[in-house]
């Protein structure tokens, strides 16, 4: 009898934990991990120590707006508000065909990086629901390499005009994964309050996740997380929802914020940070001392709550930067929010990994026996090792299959 094979065994991995294994890959999943694995594969690769871990995800981010930046002009205040007027202006010409080739751009610049799961946004304020059907189109497109999940987001607002109520619903119908919303936009606190309840009740009776942009502005004064934590708590969805930027949590008073973390804490519901655009975007208005308009990302994670960290924006109105890389979202969050204990640097690693799995509500998510063989090598040696160097991604593999690979080019010293 000849002995045991398998498809394809990865040797000498350096799992996050520090320990060395070897893993095998059998079709579409993990078939084995162990020190040494004796039994051969059809196929063998020499990983020497590198890291291996579970793809990065991306669980914020705006696909139907990406790659748009300077079109028709140039954000020059900096600010949301311009940002969502310029969006306005550039959506008036959307078509399938548009959103379609930017975002599947846009998603492989991800994967080639690593990143296999993904939460866009997608604007439902406009009649023909253009964006939502383009990024509908593209999760079945892709599905074979890269998981995507589409929440149905009303930008201008649910009550922003008469129809856009209806949109919604309308999105959500249309097979959206994830109901949306903008509280901090509505034109009042009381049309915010609505929205939130709006969103819930959608969200129930279709049988959706929740993640809401919520209080992404500096006004210390707005407090829908608060509504949204106690709605989570009072309909047990928990876990299913998510409440997106807080970033005027950074602005609440100490007192509000204690009271605030005791509801948060029974709520569970998650958060998503994302520091590359709100270092940019928020304290526009202030002087100085500027604040850095992140929401309290470390009392969050010290608390036990699930955070994790998202790109946001890939060259849009709201900015013009960004490659797609999660290790330079975690790099810039443990600089904002003064993450620099080697615990606080492993756990900005865990937001663009674990956490993002948690907040997605994958399964079948990490190295384990069983689990789908999705997996990528960083040519580092830790998690903080990874920061730090922004490290390179050598090899992506999705559901068992490699999927991009990347050499790692050297410069020499000729002095
Ligand atoms: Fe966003």
């Amino acid at each position: 009898m000849s002995p045991k094979s398998y498809g394809l065994i990865l040797r000498q991995c350096r799992l996050v934990s520090g320990d060395v294994v070897d893993i095998a890959i059998d079709g579409k999943k993990i078939a084995a991990i162990s020190e040494q694995i004796k039994e051969r594969g059809e196929e063998e690769i020499l990983i020497g120590g590198r890291l291996v871990c579970p793809p990065f995800v991306d669980s914020h981010i705006h696909l139907d707006s990406a790659l748009t930046a300077g079109e028709p002009r140039w954000n020059e205040s900096g600010t949301l508000f311009e940002g969502i007027k310029i969006w306005g202006e550039r959506k008036q010409s959307l078509s399938l065909k548009d959103v379609k080739k930017r975002a599947l751009e846009t998603l492989k610049l991800q994967a080639m990086q690593g990143v296999l799961f993904v939460r866009s946004h997608a604007d439902v304020s406009e009649d023909s629901l253009t964006a939502l059907q383009a990024l509908l189109d593209v999760r079945e497109e892709v599905k074979d390499w890269i998981t995507l999940q589409v929440v149905a987001f009303p930008q201008d607002g649910i009550y922003g005009k008469p129809e856009n109520k209806k949109l919604l619903k309308e999105a959500v119908k249309m097979g959206a994964d994830v109901v949306g919303g903008i509280p901090h936009y509505e034109f009042t606190r009381e049309d915010g309050v609505k929205s939130i309840h709006k969103i819930f009740e959608l969200a129930e009776e279709y049988n959706k996740l929740i993640d809401v942009h919520c209080d992404e502005i500096d006004d210390e004064q707005s407090r829908f997380l608060e509504v949204v934590a106690a709605c989570a708590l009072r309909s047990g969805m928990g876990e299913k929802v998510t409440a997106s930027h807080t970033t005027a949590f950074g602005s609440y008073n100490d007192a509000y914020a204690y009271k605030l973390m005791g509801l948060l804490e029974r709520s569970r519901i998650n958060f998503i940070a994302n520091p590359l655009i709100n270092i940019t975007l928020q304290g526009r208005m202030d002087s100085y001392p500027k604040r850095r308009g992140v929401t309290r990302v470390k009392e969050l994670w010290r608390g036990g709550l699930n955070v994790s960290l998202g790109h946001d924006c890939v060259q849009d109105p709201w900015y013009s930067l960004g490659t797609g890389n999660m290790l330079d979202v975690a790099y810039m969050a443990l600089h904002v929010c003064q993450m620099t204990g080697l615990a606080e640097i492993d756990a900005c690693f865990d937001m663009v990994t674990v956490n993002g799995a948690k907040t997605l509500q994958l399964n079948d998510y990490g190295i384990a026996v069983g689990n789908s063989a999705s997996l990528i090598i960083l040519d580092a040696v830790s998690r903080f090792d990874a920061i730090r160097r922004r490290a390179p991604v050598c090899y992506v593999f999705s559901q068992g299959k490699l999927l991009a690979q990347r050499s790692i080019s050297e410069t020499k010293w000729h002095l």
